[in-house]
């Protein structure tokens, strides 16, 4: 008797699209706003490689430099940062990602610019950035920052429930367009509970989880001395160290929004394992931060080819053969 094997599906019948919303993009890949996309250079960069889609870095009303420097460090198994919202500023990306749009469009190609990243520095600050956005051509996703760790002196705005109902109440008594928050990480199931049931309240067209964890500490032994310089060595931790608290809150969000809110994954995503556990939670998109940050935007490619190679070892031909069907044990 011949020995059965198992059919793999040739290259080709593999399909790595992905949708979120009115889009389909080429993969499920994208940068971690934050990461490779502060200006038109690394914007551009992100746009040759292989990324199914692009975010461009937390705008406030003014540019901004930051918090002092040093405010990066690698560390053994991810990075801590303070960058502290370092941007150029809304006008520059809403007129970066519009001419960018115009740009693909004249080329006939899709756009991967389909995401501005929105950072104010106080609720007021947002309901401003919101308004002029509503009020110019933009008509894509805009991924609303509630999870800065580092803005000193202010706080995590998603660990504030009653204060992200009551924001979300003002965008959504003028917003119109595709909206989408980023959350920090949660810790405690009933977290999970009260935050989806407020997320459930409104129109939002996705949730982004996680955040770098807030508020990690890392020390340089020999020195004695912390490895970054703003708020005595506070930062955002990322990287594989928070990988299974963003699994947990990809897979938490995804089983308590209502099933018209997309969860974007984020967390510890080094390797094309990574994005197919993300998807198995529930994931529409995958973003990586700390590792595009370390490996360059060549990490498009192999993370894709990685995935490619699972999905291929495993007779899946399409993400939704998958995407949001992790087991439990019985
Ligand atoms: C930063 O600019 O400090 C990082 C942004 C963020 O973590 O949201």
């Amino acid at each position: 008797m011949t020995k059965e094997t198992t059919p793999h599906h040739s290259s080709e019948s593999i399909d790595l699209t992905a949708h979120l919303g009115r889009f389909t993009f080429s993969n499920c890949l994208m940068n971690a706003s934050g990461v490779y996309c502060f200006d038109a250079d690394e914007l551009n960069e992100l746009n040759q490689s292989k990324a199914g889609a692009i975010v461009t870095k937390s705008a406030t009303v003014e540019k901004r430099t930051g918090n002092p420097e040093p405010r990066y460090a690698t560390l053994t198994h991810g990075s801590i940062n303070s960058m502290g919202l370092p941007n150029l500023g809304i006008d520059y990306y809403i007129d970066f990602v519009l001419m960018a749009q115009l740009d693909d469009q004249a080329k006939e190609k899709d756009s991967k610019f389909r995401f501005i990243s929105v950072s104010g520095l106080s609720p007021s600050e947002n309901i401003d950035i919101l308004q002029k956005i509503q009020g110019t051509p933009y008509q894509d996703f805009v991924e609303l920052n509630l999870s800065c760790p580092n803005v000193i002196g202010e706080p995590q705005m998603g660990y504030n429930f009653s204060a992200t109902r009551r924001l979300l109440e003002q965008v959504f008594s003028f917003y119109t367009k595709p909206l989408g928050v980023k959350l920090p990480p949660y810790f405690d199931l009933v977290h999970f509970d009260q935050m989806a049931t407020i997320l459930n309240e409104f129109p939002l067209a996705y949730v982004n989880v996680i955040n770098s964890i807030g508020n990690g500490l890392a020390i340089d032994t020999e020195t004695e001395t912390a490895v970054i310089k703003p708020k005595n060595g506070f930062g955002g931790i990322g990287g594989d160290y928070v990988k299974h608290t963003a699994l947990a809150n990809v897979k938490g969000f995804y089983d308590r929004l209502d099933p018209t809110i997309k969860v974007i994954g984020t967390g510890g995503v080094e390797s094309g394992e990574d994005v197919f556990q993300h998807l198995l939670c529930g994931a529409s998109m995958v973003q990586i931060g700390t590792s595009l940050h370390e490996e360059g935007p060549e990490i498009f490619e192999r993370i894709e080819r990685e995935l490619h190679d699972i999905m291929a070892s495993k007779n899946y031909k399409t993400i939704d053969d998958f995407r949001g069907k992790l087991k439990s044990l019985m």
